[in-house]
């Protein structure tokens, strides 16, 4: 290929120098994959390639690649001003996304801090919770609860929360007081669309099982994605929120949904919260509040958090001893409200609604292939489960890279394709995909 648009290589000389980031580096940079440009539900590679986005890139794309609303926003803004601090100063574009992002939340929830990553929100909603429980003389409050199979970002913060072994394993010294309940994946309901129908109470009942052996007055909170993404889309079988969210209750412990995947209409609703009907007290959002075009994270509040927090210091002084130079940068909120606009003008997320049923028919088409242990689905999202070949992520890795040269990206972790439309994508890119995917099955049989 030709040099890019921006004079840049399409193949640079040396690949070396950039250690890329949950990759075989060795074999990446003997074999390399990348994209040079993206356009709607495509992407093409070095060598020329056409791909169908399987995976709305990594779940943060749902408007698709290359729309020109958003650069101009973004141009706009930068060419405006590039760059204001938000230290005891700001810069409008902040408020009228945090405006825009509180409309689209739960009633209650209407206080948002702006951070740059899903990571990041993850630790500013655990300081979050300290610091309210602290304003709230309740500071005794100092064990957290994740689960089994959980991924909350790369930050300390989240490997303290995380229940995927290879993210914690190499870094033993986390956060303290991190207990864990069960996973949801019973076996019981395998290709499931929606929720599962078995269990729910009951795995949810780990939660009161923690209380009665720790003191539930010691429990700070339980952070919990509504639908496991990373670990391979493991959706909350009946009954199992609610459940947890009564038990909060009832102790005094704050339920935090951690919604960088299932934010912003992936369900087909807002959030998973109004999905499920279940009201967390902390909400964390990053991915498609920009659709994935410039880095951004938050972290949305119930009033409560908000005002008890803020009113316990004097009126001059700092309230949250935390932020980032780069909360809420022009750049990404001007990009956030272009996004948001977007979503809202072209019905996206009632658009995936729309398209949840086919798609999670066209992903039950995969189920009679010899390598398939189960599929699950919801909203637009799915888990594609293959045996493993002996080796547990060999097969997966292979498949992933197979998939690329077959002209289809798909996110996968472990065995599991967690295949994610965009919200843009008609029934014939829903197809395309699942031929390709297909095709590169049967190539593994071959
Ligand atoms: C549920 C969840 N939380 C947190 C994160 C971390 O987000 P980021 O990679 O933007 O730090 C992710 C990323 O996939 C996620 O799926």
């Amino acid at each position: 290929m030709h040099d890019l648009p921006n004079g840049l290589p399409a193949r640079p000389n040396s690949l070396e120098e950039h250690w890329l980031p949950f990759t075989s580096n060795r074999d990446f940079k003997e074999n390399p994959r990348l994209v040079v440009q993206s356009e709607g539900v495509y992407c093409w590679d070095h060598k020329g390639g056409k791909l169908i986005d399987g995976s709305s890139a990594l779940f943060c794309c749902p408007a698709g690649h290359g729309r020109q609303e958003i650069a101009k926003a973004v141009y706009d803004q930068m060419t405006t001003n590039s760059y204001t601090p938000h230290f005891q100063m700001g810069h409008p574009g902040s408020f009228e996304l945090a405006k825009r992002v509180t409309a689209l939340l739960p009633e209650g929830m209407n206080h948002v801090f702006f951070v740059n990553s899903g990571s990041e929100s993850i630790d500013t909603a655990l300081k979050m919770v300290m610091a309210f429980h602290r304003a709230n003389g309740d500071g005794q409050r100092l064990r957290f609860v994740s689960r089994e199979r959980a991924y909350h970002g790369v930050n300390m913060g989240g490997v303290s929360l995380s229940g995927m072994v290879k993210n914690r394993e190499t870094f033993p010294v986390v956060m303290p007081n991190v207990v864990t309940i069960r996973h949801t994946m019973t076996g019981k309901d395998l290709f499931h669309e929606g929720q599962p129908e078995h269990d729910g109470v009951e795995l949810a009942n780990d939660l009161q099982r923690h209380c009665e052996t720790y003191g539930g007055s010691t429990i700070a909170a339980v952070f919990v994605e509504p639908v496991a993404g990373s670990t391979g889309t493991l959706v909350p079988p009946k009954g199992y929120l609610e459940r947890l969210r009564e038990i909060c209750d009832e102790h005094g412990i704050l339920l935090v949904f951690d919604e960088v995947i299932t934010g912003f209409g992936r369900l087909g609703s807002n959030f998973a919260a109004q999905h499920f009907g279940v009201t967390p007290d902390i909400c964390t959002m990053a991915k498609a509040l920009t659709n994935g075009c410039i880095p951004m994270g938050a972290v949305a509040a119930q009033d409560r958090i908000y005002e008890t927090i803020t009113n316990a210091s004097p009126m001059n002084a700092i309230e949250f001893f935390h932020g980032y130079t780069y909360s809420a940068h022009p750049a990404a909120c001007a990009a956030g409200i272009a996004a948001m606009e977007i979503y809202e003008r072209e019905g996206l997320f009632e658009k995936a609604a729309a398209l949840a049923p086919y798609f999670a028919d066209a992903m039950m088409s995969l189920r009679d292939h010899e390598l398939v242990k189960d599929i699950r689905t919801i909203g637009l999202m799915s888990g594609l489960e293959f045996h493993h070949d002996g080796v547990p992520g060999r097969r997966g890795a292979k498949m992933q890279k197979d998939l690329f040269w077959n002209g289809c990206h798909v996110k996968f972790t472990g065995e599991t394709a967690i295949v994610a439309p965009m919200f843009i994508a008609t029934r014939a890119h829903v197809d395309e995909i699942i031929d390709k995917i297909r095709t590169t099955m049967d190539q593994q049989l071959a």
